[in-house]
């Protein structure tokens, strides 16, 4: 059952405002359904910045299933604090290129704690590679290949600038380079389809093109999968078998399969479900509920109508748009105002006929996207049958920021 506003303004009563929290009982259910969704055979390895919450991390890697394994996360200094809170089998996202960074990974490498680093060309194959001689050790290196849409020769790219790596034969030439590089094995590709994972098609703020967002997930995801699946068989035929092939995110769980090409998925966002979440048609995506919220305070009556909450803005990263303020949550039918929207100081609401909020009392909201939150906040309150049972740090609480 999802927390009632009765049961949150009672528990949040000597809580400080703005105050963030989580439903554990949501995110566990949650964490079932991510799990019920994912191809058998693959295991889940979840994406660190959709939590940023080193308590929820490790509550995932304990589940019983013994399938979400490993971590992905998005920086070097990430990596190493991660592993120095005992977190084993890393996969860092983003190619490392500074030496202190190239030198951390080496070290950590060198301790003996499981990892693996990607690079998407030559320069950064021969950086890490000199790092890890440097430091007397081995990186596991995959290639980070690109899986957007190319149509009409390169004139229309669908995807994020991520990756030069697009084709087969592109990938092979760069896995003999890391192969054949001292200091380095190749393992594997990651190969994200953000395009796919990140375009929700049942969008509120640009109906008409939800349509066209359906049309293109399905053929970028047809193109995409066959195209994984080949590089895998041209790595094998070339003596280079990856033994890791990452892929998916919370967006595009339910079609990143065996099939094509994966040996397993990445989620992140779908634990704690941001409303950005909510504009997709896929099923599994609309069984997901919202699992981490903020709290601000009324402070101002500035009209019949209307409260004024202190704080808020807290606005996502990404193209800006309506889709990227938080959402009032609770009391149900709150509305932001179109002139003002979340912002720095206060954030104004518009109140549902009939409902009346005294100043002090606390308002609810959902962010767009699960992990910036945890920027904002140095603790996440934790509820667990409708109670307030404890709380943990942030990485902000931790004093780490990576990003
Ligand atoms: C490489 C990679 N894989 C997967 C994901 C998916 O994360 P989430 O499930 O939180 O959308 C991301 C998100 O940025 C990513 O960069």
């Amino acid at each position: 059952m999802a927390l009632s506003y009765s049961e949150l303004s009672r528990s949040l009563k000597g809580e400080r405002l703005p105050a963030a929290f989580v439903d554990l009982d949501a995110f566990d259910r949650n964490t079932e359904r991510v799990l019920a969704t994912l191809e058998p055979g693959l295991s889940l390895r979840p994406a660190s910045k959709s939590l940023r919450v080193v308590t929820l991390l490790e509550r995932l890697l304990a589940h019983p299933s013994g399938r979400i394994r490993g971590v992905m996360c998005f920086c070097a200094r990430e990596l190493a604090a991660l592993a120095a809170r005992g977190i084993d089998d890393l996969l860092l996202a983003y190619p490392a290129h500074q030496s202190a960074d190239l030198e951390l990974l080496a070290d950590v490498a060198a301790r003996g704690v499981k990892l693996h680093v990607v690079t998407d060309s030559e320069a950064g194959a021969r950086r890490l590679g000199e790092a890890a001689r440097a430091k007397h050790t081995e990186l596991p290196v995959l290639l980070c290949v690109d899986m957007s849409l190319v149509l009409l020769g390169g004139a229309v790219h669908l995807g994020v600038r991520r990756s030069p790596l697009h084709t087969p034969a592109q990938v092979v030439a760069l896995a003999r380079v890391v192969a054949s590089t001292p200091g380095l094995s190749f393992q594997g590709l990651m190969a994200y389809e953000a395009q796919v994972a990140g375009l929700g098609d049942a969008s509120p703020f640009a109906r008409a093109q939800n349509p066209i967002k359906a049309a293109l997930r399905r053929a970028s995801m047809r193109e995409l999968g066959a195209r994984r699946r080949e590089m895998v068989e041209e790595l094998t035929k070339a003596g280079l078998s990856p033994r890791l092939v990452n892929g998916g995110g919370s967006g595009s769980l339910a079609a990143t399969t065996a099939a094509t090409g994966v040996t397993e998925v990445t989620a992140g966002s779908a634990f704690l479900k941001s409303h950005l979440f909510d504009y997709y048609r896929d099923p599994h995506m609309n069984e997901l509920e919202p699992a981490a919220f903020f709290a601000l305070e009324v402070t101002r009556h500035p009209a019949p109508g209307f409260v004024t909450c202190a704080g808020g803005g807290y606005v996502a990263s990404g193209t800006p748009g309506e889709d990227k303020a938080p959402r009032p949550h609770l009391p149900p039918g709150l509305r932001l105002l179109p002139q003002e929207m979340a912002g720095e100081v206060q954030t104004p609401l518009q109140l549902p006929r009939g409902l009346s909020l005294p100043l002090g009392s606390p308002v609810v909201f959902r962010h767009a996207k699960a992990g910036e939150l945890a920027e904002r906040f140095e603790e996440y309150l934790l509820f667990q049958g409708g109670e307030l049972t404890g709380r943990t740090k942030t990485y902000r609480g931790e004093g780490w920021c990576f990003l």
